[in-house]
């Protein structure tokens, strides 16, 4: 489904009845990546969103921050009737999370931070993502799936399943390269939102893949300590992408959150 959103097109997924989930993709993919978690539509709303740049969304040349891809998000929300959700943001996602936990908290039902970070980029991940930006200008997606790939799964997935890389790869190639700049420029921009988290008083529940290299388990924990009564969740066997690596651990403890809060709302 396609909506007009602050001058633009999103396209969106929206399944399913009770509770809303809104699920808020990781750099450089798009809604797909929450294949495996369209079947909890048969408890739950899910709605699956192309953040600007990515997927059937428009990939406009400008403008690109945390703050705009809040502001979309509120946006598509409102047309479609949405006036509370869980929020479920892996990594980029993530940081999405804080930003819409900034600008309109009142929508915020729970939070499910899965695979990302609070704290905002060091400069040499600033760099990291200037020279990367480079590169995909210059040669398109392949400079991030060169870069990003061999980080994004456990060990063991390269050497048994060859269909999940493959996946991956193909949702990366796929990634128009005003999204892939957008994004990077957005992220290096964005805020740190430590301070935020003593103040988030909504239910949380952080995952993380145990063999995550790009936000490692030490970064769920400081998000998970510092939000009052957050509750971390680690899987096994499971790197960055965890949600496609072990949608069923996964959706389990997901699936246990969400219930709980839907249980909480009647
Ligand atoms: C992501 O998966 O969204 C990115 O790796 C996040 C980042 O680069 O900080």
């Amino acid at each position: 489904m396609i909506h007009q959103v602050n001058g633009i097109r999103l396209g969106c997924t929206d399944r399913g009845t009770g509770l809303p989930l809104v699920f808020l993709h990781a750099f450089p993919f798009n809604r797909t990546m929450w294949a495996s978690q369209e079947p909890l539509s048969s408890r739950f709303r899910i709605i699956t969103i192309d953040l600007r740049g990515h997927g059937e969304s428009d990939a406009p040349a400008w403008r690109y921050s945390l703050d705009q891809y809040a502001a979309d998000v509120q946006a598509l929300l409102g047309l479609l009737g949405v006036s509370r959700a869980v929020f479920v943001g892996l990594s980029m996602g993530g940081y999405l999370e804080f930003a819409l936990y900034r600008h309109c908290p009142d929508l915020i039902l729970g939070l499910v931070f899965a695979d990302t970070r609070a704290e905002a980029d060091r400069p040499e991940q600033v760099k990291w993502r200037f020279d990367l930006a480079q590169r995909a200008a210059a040669v398109g997606p392949s400079a991030v799936i060169e870069d990003m790939l061999p980080k994004l799964l456990s060990p063991g997935a390269y050497q048994r399943r060859p269909d999940l890389v493959e996946l991956v790869k193909s949702i990366q190639a796929a990634a128009p390269v005003q999204g892939i700049v957008g994004d990077l420029m957005a992220m290096a921009e964005r805020p740190d939102s430590t301070d935020l988290l003593g103040s988030i008083a909504v239910p949380t529940l952080v995952i993380v893949g145990k063999d995550d290299v790009l936000t490692p388990p030490a970064d769920a924990e400081r998000i998970a300590r510092g939000i009052p009564g957050a509750r971390l969740v680690t899987i096994p066997d499971a790197g960055h992408m965890s949600n496609m690596e072990q949608p069923d651990q996964f959706n389990r403890a997901l699936t246990e959150f969400a219930a709980g809060l839907s249980a909480a709302s009647r």
